[in-house]
């Protein structure tokens, strides 16, 4: 069983465009389809589950869209994602939380301090993360702290510290690249292309990932 997965939300404005609908309602659909595969990743018994919700370049979209993805994180970590907490999850939220209204940064915190002991799993969620912004931050706190600079010592500042490196990154919606996600932790990732539109994904199809997941060879370099 992989330990850590993680998932590329993509497609959820595709998904509202072919239905004539706002791209606002993709990504309201988007998170229904979040609770539900988080859930049920939880539980296949995968320990570490991380989803991109919100890129720090998803930030120039216009305006009316940024403000429905503020609202809907407001909505759900003050909400849904408390079902997550009382089963036992650690949520974590990676990322420059700065950039959000005062009232989602308390949300945020808070939802993190009282589920700080969770110990049946992390449910890392992406907002406002890049990963050139996290290993810029990670050396910087590096520096100050005097440590020498490792592999190792990078890690530990990163948002992802103590975390293992995920076996395998989805990403839905077409595209085939990373778009600045977990740049330093993907180094011997298994990645899966899904040309489902984030909403439309299902167990079934991750079910079907972890069963192609294991076919896979991992040599990490070796013979
Ligand atoms: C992914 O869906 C969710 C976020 C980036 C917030 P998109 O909004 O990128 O959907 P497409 O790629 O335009 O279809
Ligand atoms: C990546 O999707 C970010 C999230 C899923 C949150 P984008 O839609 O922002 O990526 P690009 O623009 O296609 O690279
Ligand atoms: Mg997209």
């Amino acid at each position: 069983m992989p330990q850590h997965i993680a998932v590329i939300m993509d497609g959820n404005g595709r998904w509202a465009t072919k239905r004539a609908l706002p791209r606002k309602a993709g990504h309201k659909e988007g998170v229904k389809t979040l609770l539900s595969i988080a859930r049920h990743a939880f539980e296949r018994g995968v320990r570490y589950f991380t989803v991109y919700a919100f890129s720090t370049e998803n930030k120039f979209r216009p305006a009316d869209e940024v403000n429905a993805l503020v609202d809907l994180i407001r909505e759900h970590f003050s909400r849904s994602f408390n079902d997550f907490v009382k089963s036992g999850i650690r949520v974590n939220v990676l990322g420059d939380r700065q950039f959000f209204p005062d009232d989602v940064i308390a949300i945020l915190d808070k939802i993190e301090n009282e589920s700080k002991e969770g110990d049946k799993g992390t449910f890392n969620i992406a907002l406002n993360y890049g990963a050139r912004a996290e290993i810029a931050r990670a050396i910087n706190l590096l520096v100050q702290s005097g440590e020498e600079v490792t592999e190792q010592s990078i890690s530990r500042y990163l948002y992802t510290a103590n975390q293992p490196d995920p076996d395998i990154i989805i990403r839905t919606g077409g595209e085939k690249r990373l778009s600045n996600f977990l740049l330093y932790q993907s180094a011997y990732t298994e990645l899966f292309f899904s040309d489902t539109l984030w909403p439309d994904f299902s167990k079934n199809e991750f079910d079907e990932i972890l069963v192609k997941f294991h076919d896979r060879n991992r040599r990490y370099g070796k013979v």
